[in-house]
């Protein structure tokens, strides 16, 4: 199945079983909340989470929203994190309960997108100090066939400090080559799939846990990671999301694998934040944005100084912002592109001539750092960058 279809046929699977459809929204959460960025596909619904009114749709809802997660921007490159993804999610806002919504999780992996049983494993909420383990989770999985491993913090799901929160329960596939080994937390080849939250509290700035009026259920599923499994491929870039980007950039760069990752995720992440509306900028969401761009040009004009954002095909950009049901103008995003890339274009040659005073192996301290930002506009991170070995620069934007 592609992705068109796979997203049909979870959506439709949830529509079977009672589910509304509702529509994804914006990555920039409406108002002016603390939250930069949607990261999970509740966030649109918490405040019928929280006890709030009814949903206009009702109480059984189904959905796609588009996410960003810059927790994970240090792992992106890996097998299975991405900056923009999609998250495919199903709610019962004090509907049915946590086991319904395992066992209705477990037929759609199964026998519906054709997932093997022994190539699941199953985490569950294991109790604390305050809270007994989920028994009802438990229960359920033992009676579907499915291991279990019981953790604390790893199974509790919260949206913040404050605010709805409770155990969950999350499916994990095996992506190893050979038959499974271990388990979730001792073996990485177990990849989390699909979390399934019982938001029973709300946790008070105090840190006090008091019961919702309607326990909910919200689950999440990140729609690339599930077609690494249902398509076979060892990583989300090997999915039909992928595919143009994956196809058109070493026709164009030529970069190695890892960067070929990087660029990819980057780019296709900077065209649906613009799609979205945010524009560069030195704080907040566009400078996230202005990262992410910068983050690429660098490793692109590592080799080849004459390389230009301008090269990337028109398809691409059609690709991505069809794909994550945007419909932003591909012309206005590519000049925006290029805007930002002349910026830092001048922003580099102005480092480079800076720099260029202070010799060969200088470490700035950090009012040095604070001086070249104040003074000549260079910012600390791109200091670090050029000064830095291309080596070292690789390992941080990986994390490793
Ligand atoms: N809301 C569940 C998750 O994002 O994992």
């Amino acid at each position: 199945m592609n992705v068109a279809e796979t997203t049909r046929t979870f959506l439709g699977f949830f529509q079977d079983r009672g589910h509304q459809v509702i529509a994804g929204g914006s990555l920039v959460p409406p108002g002016d909340g603390p939250v930069l960025f949607t990261a999970a596909g509740m966030h649109p619904l918490t405040p019928y989470l929280d006890g709030g009114p009814p949903h206009p749709q009702g109480r059984r809802l189904t959905g796609l929203q588009r996410c960003l997660r810059t927790t994970d921007l240090g792992e992106v490159g890996d097998e299975r994190h991405l900056t923009v993804f999609q998250m495919l999610g199903s709610w019962s806002l004090g509907d049915y309960g946590g086991p319904q919504s395992l066992r209705w999780g477990f037929e759609l992996i199964t026998e519906i997108l054709g997932t093997k049983r022994d190539r699941l494993y199953a985490t569950v909420f294991g109790g604390d100090g305050q809270l007994g383990p989920d028994l009802a989770a438990q229960r359920t999985w033992d009676e579907l066939g499915v291991p279990v491993e019981l953790t604390t913090d790893d199974n509790w799901w919260s949206n913040g400090p404050t605010g709805p929160c409770g155990p969950d329960s999350e499916l994990f596939a095996w992506t190893g080559d050979g038959p499974p080994q271990g388990r979730p937390t001792t073996d990485e080849r177990w990849m989390e799939l699909w979390n399934h939250v019982t938001m029973r509290f709300r946790r008070h700035g105090d840190g006090r846990l008091e019961p919702l009026p309607r326990p909910n259920v919200d689950t999440g599923m990140g729609l690339e990671r599930l077609l690494m499994i249902t398509q076979g491929v060892p990583s989300v870039f090997g999915t039909d999301v992928f595919r143009p980007w994956m196809t058109a950039l070493p026709a164009l760069w030529q970069p190695d694998d890892l960067s070929l990752r990087l660029i990819a995720d980057h780019l296709r992440a900077s065209i649906v934040i613009i799609g979205d509306g945010v524009r560069p900028s030195s704080t907040g969401r566009g400078y996230v944005l202005r990262r992410l761009l910068r983050r690429v040009l660098t490793m692109l004009w590592r080799t080849d100084r004459s390389r230009t954002l301008g090269e990337l095909p028109a398809g691409l950009l059609e690709h991505t912002l069809a794909q994550f049901g945007q419909d932003g103008d591909p012309e206005l995003i590519r000049g925006i592109l290029g805007d930002e890339e002349r910026r830092f274009a001048e922003l580099m040659t102005r480092g480079h001539k800076v720099l260029a005073r202070f010799g060969r192996g200088w470490q700035p301290t950090s009012q040095d750092l604070s001086y070249l930002h104040q003074t000549h506009g260079l910012p600390p991170d791109l200091v670090t960058e050029l000064l830095g070995e291309p080596g070292e620069t690789r390992s941080r934007v990986l994390g490793r």
